[in-house]
């Protein structure tokens, strides 16, 4: 039975993947999931599949160098898959050093840990050991309005964040890993990804949210930024296909193609919202573009992501399955299901962090 250790399992993308690797392999796969359980982990993400006997939970810190060999020791791990990191831009720019500690050093404590767990004395690796780096297409910085211009694997990295900074150098430490020890790794750069368990402090549930509650609905800058959109779950079916059909050492980019300004995403929500909502809900009242508020720009704001796949279909065939349409509705659906998920996730901190962010 393969086993895998999964970082950040309790995060918006890593229990969307915990959930599609039990829906895809059922009990012919094992899962540790390791999360320290910041504000953005949260263990109801996964409390369907909590009680699987091959699946196992550990609270640890990835910068944690002795949490993370005993891990290693007490388990034959095949499969690394690293999601592990801070992730929200706005926070790294108010709060840049535990983007650095986190993201960089706890990625090197992750491929040091599984370097000397699978490392032979003849520098060679037990057979059939992998390690993915889950990355963004941040690192590769911004594309010009023109949308003829892509990210490629081989687009120079050019990070504007101290996020994306943070993540360009963790990409930088697998590769290093990978062209001296020979470790074998993958690094997959994605783009946005939306869909259920994903924290409200990013655009798209921040935008359900406040419009069924009647709140505003901040854009930043012009609303003209661009983002290229993927549902989660077709990530989780990329990282899947790469760890297991990529070629070893290699960068694959995961994208579906779906650019989009801020504006037109925003427009679409509040249509979806109303076309879902029956007329007798009190809420559709409110519902509509008055609540769009045009507010003071991010700092360094990337103004167009937009990623290449080409190089992910060719290698190992991966295309996305759900379009931007059916992926929003499939969404918002989520969130009207668990209005529970979104009262607890938004009470306590996240009132401090909005209150501060949107002043
Ligand atoms: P998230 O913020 O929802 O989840 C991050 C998880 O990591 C949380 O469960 C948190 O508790 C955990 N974590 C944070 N610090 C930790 C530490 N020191 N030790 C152990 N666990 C820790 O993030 P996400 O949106 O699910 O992103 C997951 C990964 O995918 C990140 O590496 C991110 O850079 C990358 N990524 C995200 C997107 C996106 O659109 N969200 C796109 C491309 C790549
Ligand atoms: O591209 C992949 C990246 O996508 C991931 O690596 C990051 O982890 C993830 O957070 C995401 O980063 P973005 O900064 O693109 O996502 P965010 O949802 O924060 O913002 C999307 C766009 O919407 C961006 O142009 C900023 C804008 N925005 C965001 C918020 C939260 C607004 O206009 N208003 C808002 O309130």
């Amino acid at each position: 039975m393969r086993t895998y250790l999964v970082t950040g399992g309790a995060g918006f993308i890593g229990s969307n993947y915990i959930h599609y690797m039990f829906k895809k392999y059922g009990d012919s796969i094992r899962i540790i999931n390791v999360d320290v359980l910041t504000y953005a982990g949260n263990l109801e993400n996964l409390k369907d599949i909590a009680d699987r006997p091959n699946y196992t939970f550990v609270k640890a810190d990835i910068c944690d160098k002795e949490a993370i060999e005993k891990i290693f020791e007490e388990n034959d791990i095949d499969r690394v898959v690293h999601f592990a990191a801070e992730s929200h831009v706005d926070r790294s720019i108010k709060n840049p050093e535990i983007f650095v500690k986190t993201n960089v050093l706890g990625t090197a404590v992750m491929l040091n840990a599984a370097r000397k767990a699978w490392e032979k004395e003849d520098g060679t690796y037990i057979e059939d050991k992998k390690f993915l780096h889950v990355s963004t297409d941040e690192v590769y910085g911004s594309l010009p309005d023109d949308d003829t211009a892509f990210f490629y694997e081989t687009t120079p990295i050019d990070p504007h964040s101290p996020y994306s900074a943070s993540k360009a150098s963790s990409d930088m430490l697998v590769k290093a890993y990978i062209d001296t020890y020979h470790f074998p790794a993958n690094i997959t750069n994605c783009s946005n990804n939306y869909g259920p368990y994903q924290f409200p402090e990013k655009l798209i549930p921040l935008i359900i949210n406040n419009a069924l509650q009647g709140k505003k609905l901040p854009v930043y800058g012009d609303g003209k930024n661009v983002r290229d959109w993927l549902y989660v779950e077709d990530h989780a079916k990329a990282i899947d296909m790469v760890q297991e059909q990529g070629v070893i050492g290699e960068r694959y980019n995961i994208g579906g193609h779906n650019e989009k300004q801020n504006i037109e995403i925003i427009r679409i929500i509040l249509e979806t919202l109303n076309e879902m909502l029956p007329d007798s809900d009190p809420r559709k009242a409110h519902i509509n573009e008055e609540l769009i508020t045009y507010v003071a720009d991010r700092k360094g704001h990337d103004r167009r992501y937009a990623i290449a796949p080409d190089k992910i279909k060719a290698a190992v065939g991966w295309t996305p399955d759900t379009m931007f349409r059916e992926g929003i509705k499939l969404t918002i659906k989520w969130y009207f299901e668990h209005e529970d998920w979104m009262k607890n996730v938004t009470s306590g901190d996240y009132q401090k962090y909005y209150a501060e962010m949107y002043k």
